[in-house]
C-alpha cells in the first residue's frame, strides 16, 4: 500500500495502523502478554508501520507492553501515544482532564520510560483540558519537541477552533479522532481544517468498535462483562438492534469485492483522501491480517453511493458522556 505521511512531519507509513488499546482493556480482559507481543511482531511483518497506544490505556500497561514487543525495532516505525486523561490508580475511574504543564511534563517522562525511548514519536493530548487554554499546553509541547522529548505533536478529539489556535503555536501533525462508515461528524469542520492546515486525520475506531466488522448480529451481541461497549448507546438495546441492520449493506459490498465487512469499512476510510489513516485496534492475528489488506478493495460509484448514507441512519450517540469530546 502506498505511503502516507503524518501531517508535514517526516513519517512515511502505511495507512493502515494498529490501534493497540484493545491488548490491555476496554474491550475485555487483556490479552496474554506472550500471545499480544507475538500479534505485535507478525504485525510488523505484515507492515504494520504505526503503532497506537495512551498512557491511559491499562494505565501505562498498554505503552510497557508495545515498549516490551517493540524494542530494538522502533528506528522505522511511528510509535504515538497521548497524556492528558488522569485515572485513580485503584479504581481506574476516570478523575479529569489535565494539560497544565506539570501533568505534561510528568506524563511525558512516564511514558517515555514505559515505551523504552529517547523520544516518543506522535505525542497527543488525549481529551482537551477546559481549564488549560490550548495555547498553554502547546507551548509544553514545542518546549518537548525543542527538547527533543518528542518528535511530533497531535490532538485527538479536538474541535476545528482548537486545532487552529493550536497550530499557530506549533504545527500540529495529526488530529486523532473517531472517524468510520458510522461517524463522520467531523467532516463539516475538523476534516476541512485538517486539509486546510496540512495536518493529518488519524482514524480512531473506523471499525464502528467492531460494530462494522459483521460479526455482530441481532440477536447476538457477545460481549464479555468487561467490556467498556455496555456503555456505549450505540450497542444498547433499539440503538443496537436499528445499527446492526445497517451494517448489511456492509455485508452486501463485501460480498461482491469477495471481501470482510471490516475491509469495506477501512477502504471506505482510506478513500477519503490522502490526509487520512486508519488505525484499526485488533487483538487477533487473522483480524489484522485481513485488515491489512484491506487496501485491495476498491469501492466503486455505486458502493460509495450506498455507504454514504449509512452514518445519517445510526442511532446513539458515540458516548455516554459525549463532554469531553470536540471542545
Ligand atoms: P477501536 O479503535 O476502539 O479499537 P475499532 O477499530 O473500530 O475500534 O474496532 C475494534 C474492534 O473490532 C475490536 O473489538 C476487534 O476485536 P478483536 O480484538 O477480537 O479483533 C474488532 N475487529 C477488528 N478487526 C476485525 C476483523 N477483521 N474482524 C472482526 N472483528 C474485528
Amino acid at each position: 500500500m502506498q505511503k502516507r505521511s503524518i501531517g508535514k512531519s517526516v513519517f512515511m507509513v502505511n495507512p493502515i495502523g494498529l490501534g493497540s488499546m484493545g491488548f490491555s482493556e476496554f474491550y475485555g480482559k487483556p490479552t496474554d502478554e506472550a500471545e499480544a507481543i507475538a500479534t505485535i511482531h507478525a504485525s510488523l511483518e505484515m507492515g504494520v508501520e504505526h503503532f497506537d497506544s495512551a498512557e491511559m490505556y491499562g494505565m501505562g500497561a498498554n505503552e510497557k507492553l508495545l515498549g516490551k514487543a517493540l524494542q530494538g525495532r522502533m528506528q522505522d516505525i511511528v510509535v504515538a501515544t497521548k497524556f492528558g486523561i488522569g485515572r485513580d490508580r485503584t479504581t481506574g475511574a476516570v478523575t479529569g482532564l489535565d494539560g497544565s504543564e506539570a501533568a505534561l511534563r510528568r506524563s511525558c517522562e512516564g511514558s517515555l520510560k514505559a515505551l523504552g525511548v529517547e523520544a516518543i514519536d506522535l505525542y497527543y493530548q488525549h481529551r482537551m483540558d477546559p481549564n488549560t487554554p490550548i495555547e498553554e499546553t502547546m507551548e509544553v509541547l514545542a518546549a518537548l519537541v525543542t527538547e527533543g522529548k518528542i518528535k511530533a505533536i497531535g490532538l485527538s478529539e479536538c474541535s476545528a477552533q482548537t486545532l487552529r489556535r493550536a497550530h499557530v503555536v506549533h504545527p500540529v501533525a495529526a488530529v486523532q479522532s473517531e472517524y468510520s462508515l458510522f461517524s463522520r461528524d467531523i467532516e463539516d469542520d475538523i476534516i476541512p481544517a485538517c486539509i486546510e492546515l496540512g495536518v493529518s486525520l488519524v482514524a480512531y475506531s473506523p471499525l464502528g468498535r467492531g460494530m462494522l466488522t459483521g460479526n455482530y448480529n441481532a440477536k447476538n451481541l457477545d460481549l464479555s462483562k468487561h467490556d467498556y461497549r455496555h456503555t456505549s448507546p450505540r450497542f444498547k438495546g433499539d440503538n443496537y438492534t436499528a445499527n446492526i441492520a445497517l451494517v448489511d449493506v456492509v455485508k452486501t459490498i463485501a460480498s461482491q469485492h469477495d471481501a470482510h465487512p471490516a475491509q469495506v469499512a477501512l477502504a471506505w476510510v482510506l478513500a477519503q483522501g490522502e490526509h487520512v489513516l486508519a488505525i484499526p485496534g485488533t487483538t487477533k492475528l487473522s483480524n489484522l491480517r485481513s485488515n491489512m489488506q484491506a487496501a485491495r478493495v476498491h469501492l466503486g460509484d455505486e458502493d460509495m453511493a450506498q455507504l454514504s448514507v449509512l452514518s445519517a441512519q445510526v442511532k446513539g450517540d458515540r458516548y455516554g458522556d459525549m463532554s469531553a469530546v470536540n471542545r
